[in-house]
């Protein structure tokens, strides 16, 4: 399920941003998966949790951290999608 997202900056500032918000604390506490890895796969064109999932071996327990990742995959989509 997609949430709306509510940025006050441009889907691209706010990308940047988070990539600056603690890159090296886990986001996947679970199995010890830092943020910037899972904001990398993205990167590389993991749309879905579940290709982040099977790049990084996160969000594969309880999926409590599934939340946080998938709001980092709106942020990437529409960075995308927007043109600034
Ligand atoms: S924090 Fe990622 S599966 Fe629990």
């Amino acid at each position: 399920m997609r949430e709306s997202l509510n940025l006050k900056r441009s889907p691209a500032e706010q990308w940047d941003y988070e990539k600056q918000k603690g890159p090296d604390r886990n986001l996947c506490t679970c199995y010890d998966i830092p943020k910037i890895d899972m904001m990398r796969a993205i990167e590389k064109g993991a749309d879905t949790i579940d290709k982040v999932s099977a790049q990084t071996y996160g969000c594969q327990g309880s999926q409590c951290c599934e939340r946080q990742l998938q709001r980092l995959i709106d942020i990437y989509g529409q960075k995308d999608s927007s043109s600034d």
